[in-house]
């Protein structure tokens, strides 16, 4: 069975972007059947559009929060995703969303090695590293469950060296290319074992 899956954007769209590509050159036994994003006119619904997957917004600047998350729910739900993909979404999840999605797993892209670095975002999580000294960062996919930030059961884990000197940029860089790889593993994994579709 080809998975079907719903992506949840903010941005940029890169992980979308390798999810995509990895559907459309057959490593990954998946469609994306719904891109949500939360915010309009960003670049991950233009990747969208020019793949052709379907796509909507759930902005929160023109609904409550709750209000908006409940309705992404509902089109994830009748779009009938078997997997809500977290690449990139840049709100905490209301109990609405919860409660309108129910028992579909969500798992969630972090560019850390959870749990060390989370609850940070963005560059900020590449400084935090550099700063801490650590010797590796890299990539984690966890599942993502009510009321949590940056926790749940580890889905897959891609390490990266830190490099003397480096910057957070760089360290960014080349982290993101391994969460171009861990996201589309993660998304395998649920395809190949039903089992990881069911709650924990
Ligand atoms: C990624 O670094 C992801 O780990 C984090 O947000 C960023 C999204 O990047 N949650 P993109 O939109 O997929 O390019």
């Amino acid at each position: 069975m080809t998975l079907p899956i719903a992506v949840c954007v903010s941005g940029r769209g890169s992980n979308l972007g390798a999810i995509i590509d990895a559907c459309a050159n057959g490593r990954l036994n998946a469609h994306v059947v719904l891109v949500a994003s939360s915010r309009a006119n960003v670049a991950a619904l233009d990747r969208a559009r020019r793949a052709g997957v379907p796509s909507a917004e759930f902005a929160v600047t023109r609904a409550t929060r709750a209000a908006a998350q409940a309705a992404m729910a509902r089109a994830i739900r009748e779009a009938g995703a078997r997997l809500v993909v977290l690449a990139g979404y840049d709100r905490i999840l209301a109990d609405a969303f919860w409660d309108e999605l129910g028992d579909v797993p969500v798992i969630n892209i972090h560019p850390s090695l959870l749990p060390a670095f989370g609850g940070l975002n963005g560059i900020r999580v590449h400084e935090a590293v550099i700063a801490a000294g650590a010797r590796e960062s890299g990539a984690t996919v966890h599942r993502a469950h009510r009321g949590t930030l940056d926790e749940g059961e580890i889905v897959v884990q891609r390490r990266v060296p830190v490099m003397p000197g480096e910057d957070a940029e760089a360290l960014a860089a080349r982290v993101l290319a391994e969460e171009h790889r861990a996201i589309v593993e993660a998304i395998a994994l649920f395809g190949a074992h039903p089992a990881a579709l069911a709650r924990p």
